[in-house]
């Protein structure tokens, strides 16, 4: 069975000194739980090392944001897959809209980064997700599809097992405007078929695929009740402890 989980993405927010306390509460609030889902936390590359050494890691995962496209070398400012697995981290996130949009992240790009990622043994947290265009237009479902073809479909069924998926429309991310828990069963399954038709239903089964965007306490219970949602990428809402924490209980 495909796992269920709640990721926290903090972007860059956070001074290390705030990063490591807010690991620190989120790692307490979770040292009293049995939350019915795996619990990440994505942090800026500064505050991997200093919050590795504060987390249970039976309890809580760590992963960074983003790694580089290339294995080492003359890359000024550039940190790679085998430095962010140094670290502790286990996690990846890759293909974030705003690494697509500000950053200029092609499926090229992030059909290397996934190697890398997977190369040294860090779970790529993969993200897809239309724009607001593309969702009012109709061709939201071929868009995502494409994405996950151009950047994923290289990969053999092993590796491709290894992966986390997360649907994020692009309108709904840091908008307070949720997709609603039928659009997002709608895009869900969707991907599902797209993987089945690839690798075959037992692999699409067992991938577990993440929703995110304005995901909060209040919207998530329902949100993660449906079939083929299996837990949510957290932004804004993974800043604060307690509220982060109501979304691992919505499950
Ligand atoms: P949000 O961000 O929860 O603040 O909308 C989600 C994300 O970008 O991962």
């Amino acid at each position: 069975m495909r796992k269920k989980i709640v990721a926290g993405n903090w972007k860059m927010n956070t001074t290390l000194e705030e990063g490591v306390g807010l690991a620190k509460d989120v790692n307490q609030a979770l040292s009293k739980a049995t939350p019915k889902c795996d619990v990440i936390i994505a942090v800026p590359f500064t505050h991997l090392a200093s919050i590795n050494a504060v987390i249970n890691p039976t309890k809580l995962g760590l992963g960074a944001e983003n790694c580089a496209d290339h294995k080492s070398g003359a890359y000024t400012g550039e940190v790679s897959a085998s430095m962010v697995a140094s670290t502790g981290a286990t996690y990846v996130i890759l293909g974030h809209s705003e690494r697509r949009q500000y950053y200029g992240e092609t499926s090229e790009i992030l059909k290397e980064k996934v190697n890398l990622a997977l190369a040294n043994n860090l779970t790529p947290i993969f993200c897809i997700g239309e724009v607001l265009e593309e969702r009012e237009n109709g061709t939201y479902l071929d868009v995502v599809k494409k994405q996950i073809e151009e950047a994923l479909f290289d990969l053999s069924a092993e590796d491709f097992s290894k992966l986390i998926l997360a649907y994020e429309p692009v309108w709904a991310i840091g908008t307070g405007k949720t997709a609603t828990d039928d659009q997002a069963q709608e895009m869900h399954a969707h991907i599902r078929s797209v993987i089945a038709s690839k690798y075959g239903k037992e692999v699409a089964d067992n991938t577990s695929i993440l929703y995110g965007g304005s995901c909060k306490p209040s919207n998530a219970p329902q949100l993660f009740a449906k079939p083929d949602v299996d837990g949510g990428l957290i932004g804004g809402a993974s800043l604060d402890a307690e509220s982060f924490m109501g979304i691992v209980n919505a499950f």
